[in-house]
């Protein structure tokens, strides 16, 4: 560690404990050096840095004007769940957890919760169900904080019906990097006042503010559920069914497309069994009244995917059936966690998801890559999952560039979930024009003149 900045850090670590703000050395908590990201990726945390909790919006305020006048990076830290290296320290400083704060409250009559960064997904869909009420997209890893999911504008299986973090957003409490408290929206459906900035801060991955408080939007509680596994010789018919389903009006909860290979690891991990699996698989999830009416439903969706080329299709109606195929969909990616070089989350436009796979796998076939995909067919969204293989450190860059060539030209986002962080910095540099990216570079300023907001992620300064 650099001399200055370990005096500064000592002299930090001083004031926040004097003030009651718990701050530890690396040492003493060193998963909080990393995320999820793929080990393979090599990211190097930086070492030098303390681990502080602050419990509440003004002792945030507090650690960002000391921050501040000594310039001190600061990285903010929710439930570590990210899987682009955007809780990861780059940068001699402080990890600013957000763990300790627990404000939840729920609030029946506007259908609203107004919670404490550190709320966990799984706290807050307990809140809200024992008040009646429900939490229904499903963003994630039930211990990813609210604070993460609302700066990464989570995704998850349920977006497909309930949609991202970001339609659930009501009000947000941030900290500015220098220090400075901002409110934004509140309890209300409705807010024109001004640029929303509001929008801007959900996605920006703790690189223009500090998001401490949040208010989310609640609905009724969820209905009954019914989950259908349809197996399917090829990714056209699978997606062929998937437009048919919602040209037919039934939006289902969630549409996922699980491959054969994805499929086997799950039920390896889970140790659940999948019915009958073909090469392309369709996972749908309905939701509906009662029981007769997802069976009608479920027996719709069926006849459109025999219509499509499936053989069959599995409907699991009892709650533990539908819970064991969920988890071997959870689970695929923890069974391959050590044999990826990355988990890819390309968004083109939902049709065109064949062509894309397609050309992906023919390219990856000639340079020597084996590729799982999985995803959220219906939003568009694929995870492809490169296997790590002979020399591969050297041709994967090369890989990577050509998927995110062909996803541009179908019209598609490099990311459409899982964020910017460290991995994809360089490729949002050439995804986005001059224009467009100097723009963001703007915003970065007008927030954070002094780049000690999680430096090294989205944007340079
Ligand atoms: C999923 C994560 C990888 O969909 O986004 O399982
Ligand atoms: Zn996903």
């Amino acid at each position: 560690m650099t001399g200055e900045i370990k005096n500064k850090l000592e002299k930090i670590s001083k004031i926040l404990s004097e003030s009651g703000i718990e701050v530890y050395s690396a040492k003493e908590l060193k998963s909080y050096l990393y995320d999820e990201t793929p080990p393979s990726l090599g990211l190097k945390p930086t070492e030098n840095v303390l681990i502080t909790k602050p419990r509440n919006t003004n002792e945030v305020s507090k650690i960002m004007k000391i921050a501040s006048r000594e310039r001190i990076p600061v990285f903010v830290r929710g439930g570590g769940t990210g899987l682009s290296g955007g809780a990861v320290p780059t940068a001699e400083g402080l990890i600013l957890s957000t763990e300790k704060m627990k404000k939840m409250e729920i609030d029946v009559e506007n259908f609203c919760a107004v919670c404490g960064a550190g709320i966990t997904l799984r706290e807050l869909i307990m809140n809200a169900e024992a008040s009646g009420l429900s939490f229904s997209p499903h963003p994630g890893d039930e211990t990813a904080t609210v604070g993460g999911m609302v700066s990464t504008n989570a995704g998850g299986v349920r977006a497909m019906k309930y949609g991202v973090m970001r339609n659930y957003v009501l009000g947000l409490e941030a900290v500015l990097p220098n220090g400075d408290i901002i409110k934004l929206g509140g309890k209300l459906i409705k807010n024109n006042a001004g640029y929303n900035m509001m929008h801007l801060l959900i996605g920006s991955e703790g690189t223009l503010a500090v998001v401490t408080e949040v208010v989310l939007r609640l609905l009724p509680p969820f209905r009954k559920t019914a989950t259908i596994a349809v197996p399917f010789k090829t990714i056209e018919g699978a997606i062929e069914a998937v437009v048919e389903i919602l040209r037919n009006g039934t939006i289902p909860l969630a549409l996922e497309y699980i491959e054969r290979e994805a499929l086997e690891i799950g039920e390896k991990v889970s140790g659940k069994r999948w019915p009958p699996k073909d090469e392309a698989n369709l996972m749908v999830i309905i939701e509906g009244r009662n029981e007769d009416e997802l069976v009608e439903v479920a027996e719709k969706i069926e006849e459109i995917c025999i219509g499509k080329g499936a053989s069959n299709a599995f409907i699991a109606l009892g709650y533990k059936e539908q819970r064991d195929l969920l988890e071997v969909r959870s689970l695929i990616y923890e069974g391959m966690k050590e044999k990826v070089i990355e988990v890819l989350d390309v968004s083109v436009p939902p049709a065109q998801i064949p062509e894309y796979v397609k050309r992906c796998n023919s390219v990856a076939e000639k340079m020597g890559f084996k590729v799982v995909n999985y995803g959220h067919a219906g939003d568009g969204n694929i995870h492809q999952h490169p296997l790590k293989t002979e020399g591969w450190e050297e041709k994967y860059e090369e890989l990577k560039k050509t998927f995110f060539r062909i996803a541009r030209e179908l019209g598609g986002s490099i990311t459409g979930e899982h964020g910017v962080g460290i991995v994809k910095k360089k490729d949002l540099k050439e995804h986005l024009s001059k224009a467009e990216y100097e723009l963001l570079q703007k915003i970065k300023r007008a927030f954070d003149p002094d780049g000690i907001l999680n430096p090294g992620k989205v944007v340079d300064l």
